[in-house]
């Protein structure tokens, strides 16, 4: 009996190192255990590669709130598919796309474009608002764009962008060099409402943005990038060391 079961033994164990332990095609090993490229549900997908900057149910996380319905009803899922796919050069927002170097299949990244769309979506909330476009469709004019600043940013975000009591500082170079001119125009668009930032409809009560104030303010954003490289370590303060 007992040679019995070490013949047994090791019968498994040759057909184990043999490579062949599916004789009859059955699956190997824990049958929950999935592949990561068959992944295929929403949740999981999205638990395993974007909670962890966006937030868990698409919010509260340190990058922009993807539940923000404001926002997904102004972006069209080509746009995101796309960011998701490519990425966001120069940002922490990588390539998905295993195309661009990522680690999803074009399927998991429809899974996910279209999961965070109809989870997270509110049918109509935009109705009658004639929203602004989600990308820009003009260059802007950086010198309005100080303008409209002012009358729509400052008390909130201080003169200049330097911070104020209502809102941080955002013409500040650490903050400019790590965001794109979409991600600005997006967070002037829907807001971030998780930490009370206003959407274009509610920085002045009553007074809704226009495309093109947003298009300008961004344009006015964006210069001070250019002009304040590596502030505030500027050359000079390097020079003392
Ligand atoms: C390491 C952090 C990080 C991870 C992980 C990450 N993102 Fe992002 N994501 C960002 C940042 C930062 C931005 C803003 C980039 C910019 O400045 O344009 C962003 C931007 C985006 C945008 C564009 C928002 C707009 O303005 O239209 C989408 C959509 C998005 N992410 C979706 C996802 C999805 C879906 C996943 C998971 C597959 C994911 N992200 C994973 C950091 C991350
Ligand atoms: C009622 C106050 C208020 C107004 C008005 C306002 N904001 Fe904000 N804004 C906030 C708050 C609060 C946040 C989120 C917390 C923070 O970064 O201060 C924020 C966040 C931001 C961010 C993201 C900052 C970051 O660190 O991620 C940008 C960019 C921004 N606002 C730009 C603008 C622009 C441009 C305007 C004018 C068109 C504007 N805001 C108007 C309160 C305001």
């Amino acid at each position: 009996m007992k040679r019995f079961q070490y013949l047994c033994a090791s019968a498994v164990l040759s057909l184990l190192l043999s490579g062949c332990s599916s004789p009859h095609g059955q699956p190997q090993g824990d049958p929950e255990a999935v592949a990561p490229s068959q992944v295929s549900d929403f949740a999981t997908l999205y638990s395993q590669n974007c909670a962890g900057c966006h937030g868990a149910q698409g919010r509260g996380g340190a990058a922009i709130a993807l539940a923000n319905p404001v926002y997904l009803d102004i972006v069209d899922e080509a746009s995101m598919r796309k960011v998701i796919a490519n990425g966001i050069h120069g940002t922490s927002m990588s390539a998905f796309d295993q195309s661009a170097g990522g680690m999803l299949t074009d399927k998991q990244i429809h899974v996910i474009t279209s999961g965070i769309l109809s989870n997270w979506s509110r049918k109509g909330i935009l109705d009658g608002s004639n929203p602004p476009s989600y990308a820009a469709n003009t260059a802007g004019n950086a010198g309005h764009g100080e303008l409209v600043y002012r009358t729509y940013c400052a008390f909130c975000h201080g003169q200049g962008g330097q911070g104020g009591p209502k809102g941080s500082a955002i013409t500040n170079d650490s903050f400019l060099a790590l965001v794109s001119d979409q991600e600005l125009r997006t967070i002037v668009i829907a807001g971030r409402p998780e930490l009370g930032a206003p959407d274009w409809r509610g920085n002045v009560p009553g007074k809704p943005m226009t495309n093109l104030e947003i298009t300008d303010v961004v344009a006015w954003l964006a210069s001070r990038r250019v002009q304040n490289p590596g502030q505030p370590y500027s050359a000079s303060n390097y020079a003392q060391h």
